[in-house]
């Protein structure tokens, strides 16, 4: 049996207070962080919930019934995500990713996003509006989410055989029911559709050729995802990590594949296309090849907390200025000067630094209460 694991110090209770900006920075969209990387994707976690309890990112020892989820209370509601999310698009930002948790256990997510995608870009575009799940409620959801604006979604599955999927998602979820979500969202439109299989070595590294031939020719893209070491419960072990270059020669062996240009800056999957022109799959690399480089990504977790890197043990607290007199321009002053003095590169310090040197010996944040 495993032991529980007791956190001393919650690490959501750690943030860093702001403190308003004596000066206006002018929201331009050509913001930089100190790395000069621009600001270009949001995730927004609209929950710290979820139904399925994969042990890789809320393993169920921790995350049981008496886990401290956060109360309604503490929520920012939809109207101030939206009035955050838009000082970030005035910074530049042109896409926005709804995570969790699981984002459709939150109540009516279609308003928020019905509200999200009235938003304009620096240059007067919609946004490209997407969402991270785990399909379980999908069947149900998919023509709402599209009605409501949503343009794609990213379906999180860790394998075609239900006796192995039943077992990753801990719950006893049936694959069959994530797969009609897949084909729901297809019907309504929700493409190109993504699928992000986190791949264990020992675990589940037996099921990437049945999920290429799966999805292969179907307009899906399945990404395979490098096990990482986020958050501080899931008893990672570099062992377990199947390198995407393994991942590569194995799909290779049986489907021949070439590899195509990123499709845009800052990219967390590197492209390949299957030659004989049926689609395309992708490889995300965190740990044996780290994108810092260009990460344009930021985190604003369900309470309102902005997180400059995947793997922080911190975040800088938005909500007292959200629910304080502030205006949107020091708001988004505040946003800009937190982004300036950005200089995270986890991933890529990680490669050459023990995973303590590399957090600073933090306890790190978990990844269902930031947004994947
Ligand atoms: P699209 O390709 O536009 O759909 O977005 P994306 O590639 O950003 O996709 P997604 O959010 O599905 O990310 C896929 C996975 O990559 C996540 O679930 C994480 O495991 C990993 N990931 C995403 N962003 C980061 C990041 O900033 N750093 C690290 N280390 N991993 C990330
Ligand atoms: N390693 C890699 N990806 C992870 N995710 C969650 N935890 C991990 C981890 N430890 C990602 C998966 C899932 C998304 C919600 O978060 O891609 O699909
Ligand atoms: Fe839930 Fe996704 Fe985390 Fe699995 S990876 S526990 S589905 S939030
Ligand atoms: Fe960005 Fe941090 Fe991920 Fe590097 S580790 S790509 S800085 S979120």
């Amino acid at each position: 049996m495993s032991e529980r694991v007791i956190p001393l110090v919650d690490q959501r209770s750690r943030s860093r207070a702001i403190n308003l900006p004596t000066q206006v920075v002018p929201a331009t969209g050509l913001l930089g962080d100190a790395l000069g990387r621009p600001l270009r994707d949001l995730r927004i976690s609209v929950t710290d919930r979820c139904n399925f309890r994969c042990s890789y990112c809320m393993p169920k020892e921790v995350f049981d019934k008496d886990y401290p989820y956060l109360p309604h209370s503490a929520l920012l509601s939809f109207e101030e995500i939206t009035r955050v999310a838009r000082q970030f698009v005035a910074h530049g930002v042109q896409k926005i990713r709804l995570t969790g948790g699981e984002p459709l256990l939150r109540k009516h997510i279609e308003v928020l996003i019905g509200q999200l995608a009235d938003l304009r870009t620096v240059e007067g575009q919609p946004l490209d509006i997407t969402l991270t799940t785990n399909g379980s409620l999908l069947e149900r959801k998919a023509q709402a989410l599209k009605d409501a604006g949503l343009q794609r979604v990213t379906v999180s599955l860790d394998g075609l055989d239900d006796t192995v999927f039943r077992a990753m998602n801990d719950v006893d979820f049936p694959v069959q029911d994530v797969l009609r979500g897949i084909e729901a969202a297809q019907a309504a439109g929700l493409g190109p559709i993504k699928v992000n299989m986190v791949v264990k070595r020992g675990t589940n590294d037996h099921e990437i050729l049945p999920m290429a031939r799966h999805f292969k020719g179907t307009g899906v893209v399945l990404r395979f995802i490098e096990y990482m070491d986020v958050g501080a419960t899931n008893g990672w072990r570099m062992d377990e990590v199947l390198p995407s270059a393994e991942v590569v020669a194995h799909i290779q062996r049986e489907l021949p594949l070439v590899q195509l240009d990123a499709a845009a800056p800052g990219e967390t999957a590197e492209r390949w296309g299957y030659a004989d022109g049926s689609g395309e799959i992708g490889v995300i690399s965190s740990v044996t090849q780290a994108f810092c480089r260009d990460c344009n990504r930021a985190r604003l977790s369900t309470e309102g907390k902005l997180y400059l890197c995947l793997f922080a043990s911190e975040g800088h607290d938005l909500k007292p200025l959200v629910r304080g007199n502030t205006t949107d321009e020091q708001l988004a002053s505040a946003i800009a000067g937190i982004w300036q003095g950005r200089s995270d590169r986890y991933s890529e310090l990680r490669a050459s630094l023990p995973p303590d040197a590399a957090s600073d010996g933090k306890r790190r944040v978990e990844m269902s209460y930031i947004g994947g």
